[in-house]
């Protein structure tokens, strides 16, 4: 039986892409090592779908684990999701974010090429636009200008990965430039669990509402924006998950070709209208205060997403209000299982 390699598949979206692709009927082998992720997902996953994927527990720098995956099981197709995402953590460890994003995908890809197994969706991100000249960003949009390792590492990966199709293009790979997923699955079984305090907005914000952090930081309200908030394109993580089975879809029909979308929802959401999309959907207050900007942070990000549509055939269908649910739903749930 043929199957999908999923890297980092105990992750965020990565759990979610399994959920998806398990009841779309795919078979997946997943590698995860848990440096940002926990066993007990694979359980959970299992809970949603009632369905098993083959596990395999390591690093994707190991040559040999990645052979053996290989050799032990028919790959048709890999989805990479196995990688470092913290921008903050990125400028202090440089070397490890270029290791465990970059070299591990050479490591990869050199892998998939001797076993010719060369159909591949990666995870990049809108970091790869840096700071967009206009907006809505499309696809054709300069990339460049990346302020901080992680986004470079991104940059990095999408740059070998068209010097790869160029030199063969028997290739088939498909880029996806996340905005920013958020949200959680309807069961409240799996979500985002970053380790220690949440570096991005809405598990922030979740925090917040459910006691677990004081008070939530707005950075900056000076930015030329509608209220002066930074505005980014918030994407419901199922949406998102969805995507990847239509990539799969895709890449099985053309065989061959190199693919760009970005995915998000086309709408820009600002600091403040997140705040208050969540105290309305859950009845629950979010305490704020503003502080200084965020160094790196940009105004404006939102995407054009037609492309997506046009050629994948995908739109995103949840909104703000299914967002900030679910994103609570989630927290709450977890926080039940903790104690
Ligand atoms: N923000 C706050 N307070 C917080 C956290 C965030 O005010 O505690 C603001 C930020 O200033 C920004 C917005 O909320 O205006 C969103 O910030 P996030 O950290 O949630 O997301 P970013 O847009 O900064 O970054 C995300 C991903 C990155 C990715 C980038 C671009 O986290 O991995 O989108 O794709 F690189």
């Amino acid at each position: 039986m043929k199957k999908v390699f999923v890297t980092g598949c105990c992750g965020y979206i990565g759990s979610h892409t399994c959920v998806e692709l398990l009841e779309a009927g795919y078979q997946i082998v997943g590698l995860d090592n848990f440096s940002n992720s926990k066993r007990e997902v694979l359980n959970k996953i299992k809970q949603i779908t009632n369905k098993d994927i083959i596990f395999y527990e390591g690093n994707m720098l190991d040559k040999s684990l990645l052979d053996k995956i290989f050799e032990e099981n028919e790959i048709v197709m890999v989805i990479d999701f196995a990688a470092y995402k913290s921008v903050g953590d990125s400028v202090k460890k440089p070397i490890e974010y270029y290791m465990n994003n970059v070299s591990s995908v050479l490591t990869l890809l050199q892998t998939m090429k001797e076993h010719n197994v060369k159909s591949l969706i990666f995870s990049s991100s809108a970091t790869v636009y840096g700071n967009p000249e206009t907006v809505p960003i499309t696809e054709q949009t300069k990339t460049g200008g990346t302020t901080n390792p992680y986004g470079t590492s991104k940059l990095y990966v999408e740059e070998i990965l068209k010097d790869l199709y160029h030199s063969d293009n028997s290739w088939n790979i498909c880029i996806f430039r996340y905005f920013n997923p958020v949200g959680a699955h309807q069961s409240g079984l799996i979500g985002e669990e970053p380790n220690g305090i949440p570096a991005n907005l809405m598990p922030f914000i979740a925090k917040v509402a459910n006691k677990e952090l004081e008070c939530l930081n707005v950075f900056g309200d000076d930015y030329n924006t509608k209220d002066g908030t930074g505005v980014r394109d918030y994407i419901h993580i199922v949406d998102l998950a969805k995507a990847h089975v239509c990539g799969v879809k895709k890449l099985v029909k053309e065989q061959s070709g190199l693919f760009i979308y970005n995915l998000g929802t086309g709408s820009g959401y600002s600091v403040l209208e997140m705040i208050k999309a969540f105290e309305r959907v859950n009845g629950v207050k979010v305490p704020y205060k503003v502080v200084e900007r965020r160094p790196g942070d940009i105004d404006e990000c939102y995407a054009d997403c037609s492309l997506a549509e046009k050629e994948l055939n995908w739109k995103a269908t949840m909104n703000i209000e299914d967002m900030c649910k679910d994103a609570y739903h989630f927290i709450k749930n977890n926080s039940i299982t903790n104690k």
